[in-house]
Order: C-alpha cells, then structure tokens, then sequence
C-alpha cells in the first residue's frame, strides 16, 4: 500500500478539460520527489465546472482542488495536498459543496468515490447486496420487488420496469436476453456515460439481477461508439467480475448463470430507439421494427427480451439492497425515486444532479445550476433531448414529473436540461429540429422521411420572410400529420419542439406574442 492516494478523474468530460495532463504531472512530481502515492482514476462527482477535480486523501479526511491544471501541480505538492494544505483552488470536502449536499445520491451514490476498476472497492461499498438479496428472493419476487418500487424506464418514455420484466419472466422459459441501451443520443445527456464509466459494476449488477429475474442467461450493453472510455471501463469491470464468479455459471455461489459483453453502437441516433437497437446487435442496418410483437415477447434474435436504459439497471441494485419502500418513498405522484438529472448548455454550473423527482424546472435551472453562463436571462430550456419541447420561463414551475411534463405537451425523457439565454433565434431551433429529424430518420415510413425534409424547407420560407403565415400554417399541418402517422417516436416526437417553439415564442416567426393569460 502507498503511503499517500490521490484521486484524479478518468471520466472523459474531465479528460476533455486536461485530467490526463494533470495526472502525468502529478506522477512525474511524485516520482522527482521520491514520494510513494497512488492515483486512482475515479469517476467525475459530476460539477464539471469544477473538472479536473482532484481530491487528496488526509486524515481528515477527502480534500478536494479544482480546477486543476498540469501547471498548478508543483503548488499544490508544496501547499501540502496530503495535510488538506491551504491553495486558492482548495475546495475543502467536495460533499459539502452545496450543489452536490443538496443531491439524493441513490443510483450515483459511489460515483466519483470509488476507484472504477476495483472490485473490491465496490464491493467495500455495498457493492453486490442487491445481488445477494435477488438470490434469497428467487426470480418472482425480485420483479415483483422492482415493480412495487414504482421505477420506471429513464430512457425516455418512463415505462413501469416491473411490468416489462413480469411480461418477459412470464414468457415460457428457453433462451432470454437482457439488453442495455447505452446509446445516449439525446442531447445534453451524459448520465448513462458518467455511470459505466465511474461505476461500472452497478450496471454489470443490475443487468445480472434483471437476469435472475427473468431467466436471462446472457446480456448485451449496445454503447455508443463515441464513448470509448465508458466501453473500455465496462470492459475492465467485465473481466473481473467474471473472474471473481460474479459472472458466468452459478454467479456468487448461486443456481443462476449469467453473462455479459458489450457491443460498439453504429453510430446513428434512432439506433437507440429500443427495436432499430435490437436490429443493430444482430448486424443490421438500424431500421424501426414494427410493434407487435414487443421486444418482451419477441426481441432479439426473436427471443423474449428485456431491453432497459442504463440508469433504469443501474437503479434496481439500490432497491433491492435497501427494499422498494425506501425507492418508492421518495418522489412526485407517479414519478416515484431519483432522476439524475443533466444540466447543461449555456449554464453557469453545469453538470450531474441527483434529486428525487418533484423537483420544478425554476429550482434547477435559476438556482442549482445558478443560470446562463453568459450572465444573460434565460429564454429557454429544452427538456428530454432533441425530441423534447422548448419551455419558456412562465413554465418553469413545473414540476419534474412524467405526468405534469405530459400535460403541458413536454417530455423529460432522460432527464437533459439545456439552458438557452436570450440570444437564441427559436425560429433557428425548431429548423434544427426538423433538420436533425431529417438526417437521422431511418427512412421507413413517410411522414417522418419526407415530412422533416418539407419541414426544414417550409421553415427556411419562414424565416426567409417569404408569406410565413401561409408557411407557418403548413408547417403545423405538417407536425400533425407527423405526429400521428409515424412509426416510431423520432417523427412521432420531432413536431413538439417545433410547435412548442412557434407556440411559446411566436415572436421569433413573425407572429405576435400571445399573452400568458391567452393560452
Ligand atoms: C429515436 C429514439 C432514440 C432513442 N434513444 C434512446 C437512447 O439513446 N437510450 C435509451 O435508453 N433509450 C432511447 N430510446 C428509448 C428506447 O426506445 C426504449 O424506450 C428504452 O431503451 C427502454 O428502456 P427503459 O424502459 O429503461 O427506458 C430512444 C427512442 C427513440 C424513438
Ligand atoms: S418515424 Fe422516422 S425513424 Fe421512426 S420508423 Fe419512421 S422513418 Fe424510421
């Protein structure tokens, strides 16, 4: 053992922000100095403003710095880092800043504290409990466990993961598969990233308790292939776990047996959509599947199949190690548990936020994330990715609620934020939309690949100033036919940013501003 541990992010928005210099430097002033010290590449606690955050362990405990540059390096040696030396980018104990004090660390509770490739360390922190209660409850009640805790689905459209799991679990036993989409398309969005690769283990757990639970013998994460740090870092985990029995046959002494690996994603956005995904594992083009039959019945390989978001697998080892009561306790309504929540764009403190849903907009977005970082009003908020509504300012007490979001025609979908301040063109945002609808449709049905395409021209009349009104009226028309004849979501969706933003900023298409009180 060393006789000095350093933690220095290896999660990739800290990489982005310098974290590998810093922990070069960092070695190299050890090793001139003669001084024995671990660095752990742990993941990011997730205020990213604040990356790369360092933290040193002293007696007193984990002091953080940040942020850190390669050049701060010899000044922080000096100022003592291992005594909780005093540095102007001392941060004292990470967990008393207020934006992360303020969390309900359920799923993300180890995140950034534990060291990613260490089983140990995860199993040090409670790591492998909810496993272990999955096997004294046998198949039945852990699902009936996961369905009695009110979870529902994070990767957009908050289905009950208790009836998904009861509908594959009832299906005759014979070979069943657990899927994770880690596809994590939506703009704004970096939860499922941060997860695997700060905790990979509890994905790895989760998808092996959603096995017993239905009698899945094999599972398949489908990671997108722009997240090579969280591929690898599942990959590491993978290993060890298998080598320590927690995967293959008869896991952690148990009847069961389960396996997992993981599959590179194709690099488009609908090949996140649960059936194009399913398409994609078996070598494919991503292409929309017809529904019936449901995956749960007939899904990959024509085989009954559970295909879940990561943060939905990586929240079932929390609710069994501590009970559905204690998950189902804490929530809004039929919203029930934590949502990580990802707030980003142009945002002053951006980053990872866990909370109980409930939770309005106003709170998150004016005094958690402290505004725009240019200082300017905020004008807008997109909530739930490329597909979800623009809200304006007068509807920011929303509460972050699956129902309350449906009900003003919004999605929180996987729980991005984006933060636009007054400078944004929202004319421009609805032409992306329509836009982003066009070059990611998977071309199968009409409405969504010729509707988006006659969506961006009919916009560019709009804001070319070329007889909007007639345009804009099209352009509605337009969204309705998409929004009731496409197949899949991405058209089905596409039409809510876009009439969200004619509606709530009519200003920006040449129409007059409608009063509040109007609506
Ligand atoms: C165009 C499109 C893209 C999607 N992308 C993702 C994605 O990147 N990750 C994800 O978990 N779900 C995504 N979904 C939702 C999935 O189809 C599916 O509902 C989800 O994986 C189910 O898991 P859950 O019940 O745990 O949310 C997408 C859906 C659509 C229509
Ligand atoms: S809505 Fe678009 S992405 Fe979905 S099936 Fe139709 S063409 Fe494909």
């Amino acid at each position: 053992m060393s006789a000095f541990k350093l933690y220095v992010p290896g999660d990739a928005a800290a990489v982005a922000l310098g974290a590998d210099r810093v922990a070069k430097a960092f070695e190299k002033a050890f090793a001139e100095k003669g001084m024995d010290v671990e660095i752990v590449r742990n993941g990011s606690r997730g205020m990213h403003w604040l990356e790369p955050l360092v933290e040193a362990v002293t007696p007193q405990g984990r002091v953080g710095y940040g942020p850190v540059k390669a050049k701060h390096v010899a000044g922080l040696i000096d100022a003592g880092l291992f005594e909780g030396g005093e540095h102007e980018l001392r941060l004292g104990d990470v967990e008393k800043i207020p934006f992360f004090a303020r969390q309900q660390r359920f799923t993300f509770a180890r995140v950034g504290l534990v060291d990613p490739a260490s089983l140990e360390d995860y199993v040090a922190h409670d790591g492998y409990k909810g496993l272990k209660r999955a096997v004294e409850l046998g198949g039945p009640a852990t699902v009936e466990e996961v369905f009695e805790s009110g979870l529902r689905g994070r990767g957009g459209a908050g289905f009950p993961t208790g009836i998904k799991w009861r509908t594959v679990a009832q299906c005759p036993p014979g070979q069943k598969y657990i899927v994770c989409n880690a596809d994590e398309g939506d703009s704004g969005t970096f939860a499922d990233r941060m997860i695997m690769e700060g905790d990979p283990f509890t994905l790895i757990e989760g998808m092996t308790i959603a096995g017993l639970a239905v009698g899945a013998t094999k599972g398949y994460v489908y990671c997108r292939s722009e997240y090579p740090h969280a591929i690898k870092a599942m990959n590491v985990a993978i290993k060890a776990a298998r080598k320590a029995g927690y995967l293959g046959k008869q896991i952690a002494g148990s009847d069961y047996d389960f396996d997992m690996e993981v599959r590179e994603g194709a690099g488009a956005y609908v090949c996140g959509e649960e059936t194009s995904l399913l398409e994609s594992i078996e070598g494919k083009r991503g292409l929309v599947r017809a529904k019936p039959p449901l995956p749960a019945h007939k899904g990959l390989f024509g085989k009954p199949t559970v295909i879940n978001n990561v943060i939905s697998l990586c929240s079932v080892p929390f609710i069994l190690a501590n009970g559905a009561k204690a998950y189902a306790d804490v929530g809004f309504g039929r919203s029930r548990g934590t949502m990580p929540i990802q707030l980003a764009g142009n945002v002053k403190y951006g980053g990872l936020y866990e909370i109980a849903f409930g939770v309005t907009l106003r709170e998150l977005v004016e005094d958690v994330a402290g505004g725009t970082f240019t200082g300017k009003p905020i004008r807008a908020c997109q909530v739930g990715g490329p597909l979800g509504a623009y809200l304006p300012e007068h509807q920011f007490d929303t509460p972050f609620d699956y129902e309350a979001f449906t009900k003003i025609d919004a999605l929180i979908g996987h729980g991005g934020v984006v933060i636009f301040d007054e400078d944004v063109d929202m004319a421009r945002m609805a032409r992306f939309a329509m836009e982003f609808c066009a070059v990611e449709s998977c071309g199968k049905c009409t409405p969504c690949r010729i509707g988006s395409t006659r969506g961006v021209e009919t916009l560019d009349k709009v804001i070319a100033n070329k007889d909007r009104e007639r345009n804009l009226q099209v352009v509605e028309d337009l969204c309705h036919t998409m929004k009731l004849g496409s197949l899949c979501a991405l058209g089905g969706f596409t039409p809510y940013p876009v009439l969200s933003a004619i509606k709530h900023f009519p200003e920006d298409f040449g129409r007059g501003h409608l009063s509040v009180a109007a609506e």
